[in-house]
């Protein structure tokens, strides 16, 4: 604890020299890194995890960190402690990887392993109830008749944090692009609190520290509501966000015009990142300071947009976290 209050951001020191990759502040913000991994590396790492298809990391756990220690090792092992540090390095806390040379659909397959190697870097990854597997793939299409507004393409999806109704940590959210047809529009929005000039105005509010339920819809498969408030802070006494504007309930007229309000805020900031993530790249957010959502697509028939989603806690043992909430 001492050493964390020391060096609060840092979590592992940081290599002098770094292979195999490249760290560069992203087009969109200097908050947010982009990482690209070399094709060498790529190509490398995915003859090497050959032997092991998707299924065989859904069935062993332990693989999940095994084709980790391939990646790190094809970076002579600098890939880990940049991953660890800037996920809880306050002034970013993001990333978007770009693996060289994968960007087909047909390597789906390639993409799931490459994302569960950095995820599982720095994290392991929760059990997703609405897959039942440690990810979750997804299809967006034109037309819907989802119970969420995950898949609905119309329209905006609000900036929210994931894991509000749930009781494991939530403390990174990785989403990957696996295929996009005729698609305009629907960057992914990203918000960093820092960022957010309401953050302080909210974060006073005795309602921001009051425990609210949080309950998910039919198709989340968590049938138990859980209890927190929209706000908490981390080691280092900074606002941290646990916030969903359609799965809070409200108890009264109070809370429920605070989130209104809490809402039109967040919606309206100038500071909104609007980042498109082609397929094959991955964002990589510390969910509890980042929020995220996504624009608006223009409707077209044969619109497709797959998706890959994990979330996980921090496992590396001087990795900061937030403390677990109430
Ligand atoms: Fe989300």
């Amino acid at each position: 604890m001492t050493v964390l209050t020391q060096l609060p951001d840092t979590a592992m020191p940081l290599p002098a020299d770094i292979r195999g990759f490249t760290l560069a502040p992203s087009a969109a913000s200097p908050r947010l890194l982009q990482l690209t991994i070399s094709r060498d590396v790529v190509e490398a790492f995915l003859a090497a995890v050959a032997e092991w298809p998707v299924q065989a990391l859904e069935y062993k756990s332990m693989l999940r960190f095994r084709v980790a220690k391939v990646l790190d090792d094809l970076c002579d092992n600098t890939l880990q402690p940049v991953l660890v540090n800037t996920l809880v390095d306050r002034a970013t806390g993001g990333l978007q990887v770009v693996p060289e040379g994968l960007d087909r659909v047909e390597q789906a397959d390639d993409m799931v392993k490459l994302a569960t190697a950095v995820a599982h870097l720095m994290g392991r990854s929760n059990f997703d109830a609405m897959s039942g597997q440690f990810y979750a793939r997804f299809v967006v299409r034109n037309v819907d008749d989802s119970d969420s507004y995950l898949r609905q393409p119309h329209r905006v999806m609000e900036l929210h944090n994931d894991g509000t109704f749930v009781e494991q940590d939530t403390d990174y959210v990785l989403m990957m692009k696996i295929d996009e047809q005729h698609m305009e529009g629907g960057n992914s929005l990203l918000l960093h609190l820092d960022d957010w000039e309401d953050l302080a105005r909210f974060f006073a509010d005795p309602l921001a520290h009051r425990p609210m339920r949080w309950s998910a819809p039919p198709s989340k498969n968590v049938v138990r509501d859980v209890f927190h408030p929209v706000f908490d802070v981390d080691r280092e006494g900074r606002p941290i966000m646990a916030y969903i504007d359609q799965f809070v309930q409200p108890r009264d007229f109070e809370e429920g015009n605070w989130l209104c309000d809490l809402s039109a805020s967040l919606e309206g900031s100038p500071a909104i990142l609007s980042v498109p993530n082609p397929v094959g790249s991955f964002l990589l957010i510390n969910n509890h300071f980042w929020l995220h959502g996504r624009d608006r697509f223009t409707p077209h028939p044969e619109l497709r947009r797959e998706l890959m989603r994990q979330r996980g806690y921090f496992t590396h043992a001087r990795t900061l976290r937030a403390p677990a909430r109430a």
